[in-house]
């Protein structure tokens, strides 16, 4: 496509996002009047689609020289990131498809704006930050991260006395969590395996692998669209719970017998390898929304494959002999890889989230180390959503104020 046209592109993309995302809007307005990251460098690393551009002007118009790059190979929009570099103090170095080089070199591109916030998904430039590039750290006034598996990097690098900078778990906010990872991940990921496939979910054998926030999200969708769900699970309670939300819990050894599709959302390794490989069905299509793509192991398919072949866009074959397997986007979160991600709707609340951690490491002076969210921030962005969302909620009375708070009133 011709750069113009990949511009305009992006252009169209980045303002339909924002149309659909008003708690940013009103935020963005804020940071328009207040500019309250003037003179801020902020490196990103996030999937740069429309909804992030969305963030990454509302940064800029708040005073800060912004500069972003993917946080996944598959997930870049190209024509958002063109679009991104006609914005005053915003470059992107973001490429769709780019090597395992490309993709770390392009972090050391966003480090040369020498940063004092950094913004993460799975906590890629942080830890480039405290291995390659720890000459940077000392301007480091503080980081966000916005996914699960980020958080988990980032605590044990905390547990480990490695951490040496204040990092914002936005993943942990209830506004972010509860929204993004269940209802965005459950609808993204069908948006992203049924336009790739173009086949039927009602009447098969849908296995999710893990019940958190985003495998609960994925059940709930596949159960919406007809499919028979099969969970599999490592933690009694979330297995527990994923039997009296009406669905089947088993081994991964018995699911793989069973299951048609597979999406893993687990954030863990080797959730269907070699043992289940041997033992799937024909025509078993496998898929990924955890964060990195080692929930499938490929190594392992790709070894026991006696051929391995494109067959649609996203779809790769492989030829196990009287079966053959079908990996969608390679098994990287299929619904960024093969889609668009999240609905506008929702990473409006994960980056408006953003946007005020953001603006309070400007402002506060933290100490190293992993920091929940402030409740504030989050009752705000709820808040926010529902005043745009046209939902009025009651409030407490004196009188149930000081009965809540009280232990005098029996029966
Ligand atoms: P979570 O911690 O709430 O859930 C993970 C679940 O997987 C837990 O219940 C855990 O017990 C289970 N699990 C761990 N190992 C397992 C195994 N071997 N077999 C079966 N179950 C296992 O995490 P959450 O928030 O649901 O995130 C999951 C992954 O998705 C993370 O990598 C996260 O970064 C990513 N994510 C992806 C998004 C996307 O857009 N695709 C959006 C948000 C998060």
């Amino acid at each position: 496509m011709h750069k113009k046209e990949l511009i305009e592109y992006g252009d169209q993309k980045i303002e339909w996002a924002r149309a659909h995302m008003p708690v940013l809007e009103i935020i963005r307005k804020s940071f328009e009047k207040e500019k309250p990251l003037e003179g801020r460098r902020i490196a990103m690393a996030l999937h740069v689609e429309a909804k992030t551009a969305v963030l990454v002007e509302t940064l800029a118009v708040g005073g800060a020289e912004v500069a972003i790059t993917g946080c996944n190979p598959l997930s870049t929009q190209d024509d958002v990131s063109a679009a991104l570099c006609t914005r005053d103090n915003i470059s992107s170095c973001a490429k769709y498809e780019c090597s395992n080089e490309e993709y770390y070199a392009a972090m050391d591109k966003v480090l040369a704006i020498e940063p004092d916030i950094t913004i993460d998904d799975g906590a890629d430039l942080i830890f480039k930050l405290h291995t390659e590039r720890q000459e940077l750290l000392p301007n480091i006034l503080g980081g966000c991260e916005e996914t699960t598996t980020g958080i988990h990097r980032l605590k044990a690098m905390e547990k480990d006395g490695a951490l040496k900078m204040p990092v914002m778990a936005v993943n942990d906010a209830m506004t972010k969590f509860m929204f993004d990872n269940r209802y965005g991940t459950g609808q993204s990921s069908w948006d992203g395996i049924m336009r790739t496939t173009n086949l039927l979910v009602a009447g098969k054998n849908v296995v999710v692998g893990g019940y958190g926030w985003c495998g609960k999200g994925v059940a709930m969708r596949a159960k919406g669209l007809g499919a028979n769900v099969i969970v599999t699970e490592i933690d009694p309670i979330r297995a527990l719970e994923a039997k009296m939300d009406g669905n089947l819990v088993m081994p991964m050894k018995e699911a793989a017998k069973i299951g048609d599709i597979f999406v893993t959302t687990t954030g863990n390794r080797d959730i269907i390898t070699r043992e289940h490989f041997e033992v799937i069905k024909d025509g078993a299509i496998l898929s990924n929304s955890g964060h990195f793509n080692v929930e499938i192991d490929l190594e392992n398919l790709e070894d026991m494959a006696k051929g391995v072949r494109t067959v649609r866009k996203n779809i790769k074959e492989y030829d196990l002999g009287s079966r053959k397997v079908y990996v969608l986007a390679d098994g990287r979160l299929v619904n960024l890889a093969a889609g668009d991600g999240h609905p506008a709707e929702v990473m409006d609340m994960s980056f408006a989230n953003q946007a005020l951690c953001v603006r309070h490491i400007a402002e506060n002076k933290l100490a190293n180390g992993v920091h929940a969210v402030p409740k504030e921030i989050d009752m705000h962005v709820a808040e926010l959503k529902l005043m745009s969302m046209g939902v009025a909620i009651d409030s407490l009375s004196e009188a149930q104020c000081e009965y809540m708070c009280g232990w005098k009133s029996g029966t």
